[in-house]
């Protein structure tokens, strides 16, 4: 029996630096959207290079204002100016209609909702920009998107601000390197401790077998962790050859996409499903 919900099921990427966050959010999107899901993609990472990663021009990338720079609706909404210390902020913003205004349109029908820089401000930081960009993340409804898909900067801090509260899923990217497994392992720790329920780990940038046995003893000498699915993505040599966009790849069908097409035929296909 389908359930009926009122929020899109949304997925937090996250991972080591460089290990392709950025990449897999961008494929898995379009992806997404090809088979006709309205997807909302959130960059939330500083660096805002979603954007060119999805296959907007470099012009349209340049004209983006990512929300945490909209000082008048952050006032308007958060009750506080940007820069404050957050001792007047509005508890409960209204910002549901954020992705409305400021959402940007991007391939296959992908829309875009770039962040823009946080306030590094440690565990419970209440800076009105974290405020507004926590609230307009959870007042996302279905009637703006079936599947969220929230690319983050590298590292573990931004759990700290408990972006991801409420998310259905995440997706811990690795590659075979100790340091990227310990990264994934405590972000996967993290994500459990927010009360994610379903944790999985990708293996990106996989160039041989050995890799996957490399990453899962990885993984057990961190103390294991259950993730919920651990899938390989391999090393694809026409990613490189792509940057900045994914658009080559998906025209051209390559190793890299037959992954993510067969992740998202596998794990969405069920989340959508159940969302109907
Ligand atoms: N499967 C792959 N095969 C080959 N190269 C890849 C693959 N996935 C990603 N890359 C390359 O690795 C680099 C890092 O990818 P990406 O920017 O997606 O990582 P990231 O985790 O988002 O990085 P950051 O932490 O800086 O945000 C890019 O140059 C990208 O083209
Ligand atoms: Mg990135």
């Amino acid at each position: 029996m389908s359930v009926r919900r009122t929020a899109p099921v949304r997925v937090v990427i996250s991972g080591k630096g460089g290990v392709g966050k950025t990449t897999l959010t961008a494929l898995l999107a379009r992806e997404l959207a090809r088979r006709g899901q309205r997807v909302l993609a959130v960059d939330a990472d500083a660096q805002m290079n979603l954007a060119r990663t999805l296959g907007l021009s470099a012009a349209e990338a340049a004209a983006i204002t990512p929300l945490s720079h909209e000082r008048g609706y952050i006032e308007e909404t958060v009750g506080a100016s940007p820069g404050g210390d957050g001792s007047m902020l509005r508890l409960n913003p209204d910002v549901s209609d954020a992705v409305a205004r400021f959402g940007v349109d991007g391939p296959d029908g992908v829309r875009l909702l770039v962040m823009g820089g946080l306030r590094q401000a440690g565990g419970g930081c209440l800076c009105p920009e974290n405020s507004l960009l926590t609230a307009a993340v959870a007042a996302v409804g279905r009637e703006d998107a079936d599947v969220i898909l929230m690319d983050t900067q590298a590292g573990v801090e931004h759990f700290g601000r408990a972006l991801a509260r409420g998310f259905d899923q995440a997706v811990v990217v690795t590659d075979a390197t100790a340091n990227a497994v310990t990264v994934a392992v405590q972000t996967a720790r993290l994500a459990a401790d927010l009360g994610i329920p379903r944790i999985a780990m990708v293996v990106n940038r996989m160039r041989t077998p050995s890799d996957a046995e490399r990453v899962s003893r990885l993984v057990a000498e961190e103390g294991g962790f259950p993730f919920t699915a651990v899938r390989a993505v391999p090393w694809d040599e026409a990613v490189v050859a792509a940057d900045p966009s994914v658009e080559p790849l998906l025209a051209a069908g390559s190793p890299v996409v037959q992954a993510t097409s067969a992740l998202a035929d596998e794990w969405w296909a069920a989340a959508m499903e159940v969302a109907r």
